[in-house]
């Protein structure tokens, strides 16, 4: 294991931010949250391994994806950011990247940070990985275990954390593996080491997760295919030693980051709110379809596709919600959503119950213990699963008041400050630093709308 990879990442000593929502009346107007964080990442990574120069507006210029942007620079490729969203990469070619000469450090990123061992470990080449505290609690066997079967060579702790050392292999096996976990990352990683592969590298999905690594892949000009087999199960494949070619990616916003303002307007009573040119993905989508079926007032207007995605813009009305069970065969469609989801539930009249969620237990924090304890802190009514979580909603608004402790996950951290608006009393929690992660004019945009969201010495 190299010696660099202990070194203290920019994470480690900073101040943390308190902040603190306070209820402040109806949400109004409309909002273009920034640029999806899935597509931007990847954008980068397919534009670092085509020919030619790829061009990219609407990145998410945040934390997350810029640590890949540093990534791919490090691995020799030039992604130079040209203003305002727009980007340009200067692809190498698949097989054509450079030994980094530092440690690759992806802060907060599991995206970033799996996808590119993917990408390495196609690659004749050795590169370590790095991230804050919080990645490197997180589980990196879903990947080293498929991408060792590939003929790549890891070496790191025995719980299989980071810091790894990754020894690309030249060339890669192509193989066909069955997803053990939902995983898009898990599958983004197969694929992209198996672009170097001789033959078809094949990913067997037993549920279906986000397929931009595939939509983004043809539109780079790679075949990849998707057959529906026995059981629901589908086939995605890569046909690798391919070309890519450099393309324009045009990055439609974030559904992720829309679900704050959206999920605000629904509990904030007067509200009315429009999300602009938001990626609706039916395997994105899970939580709109939810609040719908819970009776949120949320309509989709002037659908469109942009970027090779469908996008919509998404209006949100204050409404009265109904708990319900939500089928947990949704889970992968709205992975990232569950917190804010369960503070909307905590609102809404009666149960709702979220099952299937174990893979929450190892996202930027255990986001089934800190989304109850943040629930518990509003003074919500919660019930914590192995799997999931059973919220008994009050039909009306929630105590706020409380404290939200987020442990490094920009998700909890927003969902906490939407619980403060809608709330009786403000909400606070312990530090806001992690929402540069994904959406770093957060507050600026709430407060467009009329939310108080302040810093706090509390
Ligand atoms: C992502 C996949 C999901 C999601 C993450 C982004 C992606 O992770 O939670 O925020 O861009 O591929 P998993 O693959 O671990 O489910």
């Amino acid at each position: 294991m190299s010696s660099s990879s202990n070194a203290p990442t920019p994470h480690e000593s900073r101040d943390a931010q308190p902040w603190r929502a306070a209820p402040a009346g109806a949400l109004k107007g409309g909002v273009r949250v920034p640029g999806d964080k899935s597509m931007s990442h990847r954008s980068l990574l397919l534009g670092a391994l085509a020919v030619g120069r790829t061009t990219v507006t609407g990145l998410l210029e945040s934390d997350d994806v810029l640590a890949t942007a540093g990534a791919v620079n490090a691995l020799g490729a030039h992604a130079v950011d040209k203003g305002d969203g727009s980007w340009e990469i200067d692809g190498v070619g698949i097989g054509g990247l450079a030994e980094p000469g530092q440690a690759l450090d992806f802060g907060n990123s599991g995206t970033g940070c799996r996808l590119m061992m993917g990408v390495v470990a196609g690659h004749p080449i050795s590169a370590t990985f790095i991230g804050d505290e919080s990645l490197s609690r997180r589980p990196m066997r879903r990947i080293t275990g498929p991408l060792s079967q590939m003929g790549a060579r890891f070496a790191g702790p025995e719980d299989g954390t980071l810091p790894i050392t990754v020894e690309g292999a030249a060339p890669p096996l192509p193989i066909t593996y069955t997803l053990p976990v939902a995983s898009a990352q898990v599958k983004s990683a197969v694929l992209l080491a198996g672009l170097s592969a001789p033959g078809q590298t094949t990913v067997l999905e037993p549920v279906r997760t986000r397929d931009h690594t595939e939509n983004m892949l043809r539109a780079f000009g790679c075949e990849v295919t998707i057959e529906e087999g026995p059981h629901g199960i589908h086939a995605v494949r890569v046909t690798g030693e391919c070309e890519l070619t450099a393309a324009h990616v045009d990055v439609p916003a974030d559904p992720s980051s829309a679900a704050f303002p959206l999920v605000a307007a629904l509990l904030t009573e007067g509200s009315d709110v429009l999300a602009r040119d938001v990626m609706v993905n039916p395997l994105r989508a899970g939580l709109f379809t939810t609040l719908q079926e819970m009776g949120a007032d949320i309509t989709f207007e002037n659908e469109r596709e942009s970027g090779g995605e469908p996008v919509a813009d998404i209006r949100a009305r204050f409404s009265s919600l109904t708990g319900i069970e939500v089928p947990p065969e949704r889970a992968a469609s709205m992975i990232d959503e569950y917190p804010v989801l369960a503070v909307a539930a905590a609102f809404a009249d009666g149960r709702t119950e979220m099952r299937g969620l174990e893979e929450l237990r190892v996202k930027e924090s255990d986001r089934i213990s800190a989304t109850v304890a943040m629930l518990e802190a509003i003074g919500a009514e919660v019930e914590e699963l192995e799997d999931g979580m059973i919220v008994t909603g009050t039909g009306g608004t929630v105590p706020g008041g409380g404290h939200v402790r987020t442990g490094l996950d920009h998700r909890i951290a927003m969902s906490g400050l939407v619980a403060g608006l809608a709330a009786q009393s403000a909400v606070t929690i312990d530090d806001a630093a992690m929402i540069a992660t994904s959406f770093p004019a957060f507050r600026d945009l709430m407060t467009s709308l009329g939310a108080q969201i302040s810093l706090t010495n509390t």
